[in-house]
């Protein structure tokens, strides 16, 4: 369920119209509902609760937002205030996440290159987890450590060998992909770990892809995951938190419909029933996809007379990458629909490749230069991968909350670009 709705004949979000928003800001823009980020939010949490699952305090599991989703401060404020940490995968990430507020003891740090500064960084902000991607990694971890007289609480990422996830580019949990470390070589590393003065092994982590939507792929990678606790286990290591990532897929208009938080929390439930650790999620798309949209203007409608229907809009692929990178599906909707037939177009931006196409042969409804239109379910990674390629200016973004709105990343001005290089000396010599 999001906040984005018709009423009386326009296209608000929560009570705000959206030609409002395009009036005072102008278009293409990013639009953030606050009530369906802190509904996702609260449907997760109260899930995981709800099916009995404890974090590593015995209190509610942590679960820590998956920055890289969307990293705006003000979409993490909203979230911290709900009690969220966050999963971080660079220093940048990590100062967004303690700036917008989450306290450094639910912040992890996930990535397979991290560098010996974003670990110090990590190290000296006392966040929560390091999780370990391979071997090299762990090493450079305990020199860090060792040179800052801290030692670090890791986690090891394990690789399950699981496949799953909407497209092949962001499928992880395969062994031929570069995430984490291979389960055959995971209790050789722990142990190693275990007995190193700099590093304090607190648990495991995996995460097997994104846009999934079956349980099974997880629930075989889980099991895996909880074979190995109780191996380490064994050998009389201690394992107190499993992270068992995000991943878990949203309903994208017309898409295979993705397993509720409350089934997948069910099925957590089932399979680490008995093991006594604590955990920990990483959800990212589930709670900001369908909390987001991107509200753009159609600029001409281009008709061939061979027949084919170009709708050019003033968003592109620069603005809203995932049809051109991962042929998502984004539902388009006008903001004030009109009556009239429906028609088969392709919806381009302005960017000079093909690549640069939101969808071909579409079925849309009626639609004419000067309309606004959402690209719906575009709140994770719309913005967060957005560039200024064609030197396009970077698309801003609004939050809504109630009858309210403020622009939490405005528009920069092309003064600003150009304001952002510098030129060698050599250039201006004669
Ligand atoms: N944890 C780790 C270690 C991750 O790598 C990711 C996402 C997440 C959590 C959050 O996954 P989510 O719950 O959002 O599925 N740009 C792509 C998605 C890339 C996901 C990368 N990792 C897209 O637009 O579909």
């Amino acid at each position: 369920m999001n906040h984005f709705e018709l009423r009386d004949g326009e296209l608000h979000c929560e009570a705000v119209p959206l030609s409002q928003i395009a009036k005072a800001v102008g278009t293409p823009v990013y639009v953030y509902s606050s009530a369906t980020l802190e509904r996702h939010f609260n449907v997760l949490a109260s899930a995981l609760r709800e099916a009995g699952l404890k974090g590593e305090d015995g209190g509610a599991p942590l679960v820590a937002y998956a920055v890289k989703a969307n990293p705006n401060l003000s979409v993490l404020a909203t979230l911290a205030r709900l009690g969220a940490g966050a999963d971080t995968v660079s220093e940048g990430e990590i100062r967004r996440a303690l700036a917008a507020g989450v306290p450094a003891s639910r912040i992890v740090f996930s990535g397979v290159g991290k560098q010996a500064g974003e670990i110090a960084f990590a190290l000296q902000s006392g966040i929560s987890e390091i999780n370990v991607e391979s071997e090299p990694e762990m090493r450079l971890i305990a020199r860090v450590a060792g040179g800052l007289g801290q030692p670090a609480r890791i986690a090891f990422r394990v690789n399950p060998d699981v496949t799953a996830g909407g497209h092949a580019k962001i499928a992880t949990g395969g062994a031929d992909n570069k995430f984490g470390v291979s389960f055959s070589e995971a209790e050789r590393l722990y142990a190693e770990a275990a007995a190193d003065p700099w590093l304090r092994p607190v648990g495991l982590t995996c995460h097997i892809g994104s846009q999934i939507t079956a349980l099974e792929p997880m629930e075989a990678a889980f099991r895996r995951m909880r074979e190995l606790v109780e191996r380490l286990r064994a050998r009389g290591l201690e394992v107190r938190r499993l992270d068992l990532g995000g991943g878990l897929g949203v309903p994208y208009f017309n898409q295979p419909e993705p397993p509720s938080p409350a089934d997948y929390a069910e099925m957590v439930a089932r399979v680490t029933k008995g093991l006594d650790v604590g955990l920990a999620f990483e959800p990212g798309r589930v709670i900001a996809a369908n909390a987001g949209i991107l509200l753009a203007e159609v600029l001409h409608i281009h008709l061939r007379p061979e027949g084919r229907r170009f709708v050019v809009l003033d968003a592109a692929m620069n603005d809203l990458i995932r049809p051109a990178m991962y042929d998502a599906y984004h539902d388009l909707r006008p903001v004030r629909p009109r009556s009239g037939p429906t028609a088969i177009a392709d919806v381009v931006g302005p960017v000079c490749e093909t690549g640069d196409t939101f969808t071909r042969d579409r079925e849309l409804p009626p639609l004419e230069a000067g309309d606004l239109v959402a690209f719906m379910s575009a709140g994770a990674y719309g913005a967060s991968m957005s560039s200024e390629y064609n030197s396009r200016l970077l698309v801003p973004e609004v939050l809504v909350r109630g009858a309210e709105w403020a622009v939490v990343r405005p528009r920069p001005t092309y003064d600003d670009m150009l304001a952002r290089e510098t030129r060698p000396p050599w250039l201006d010599q004669a």
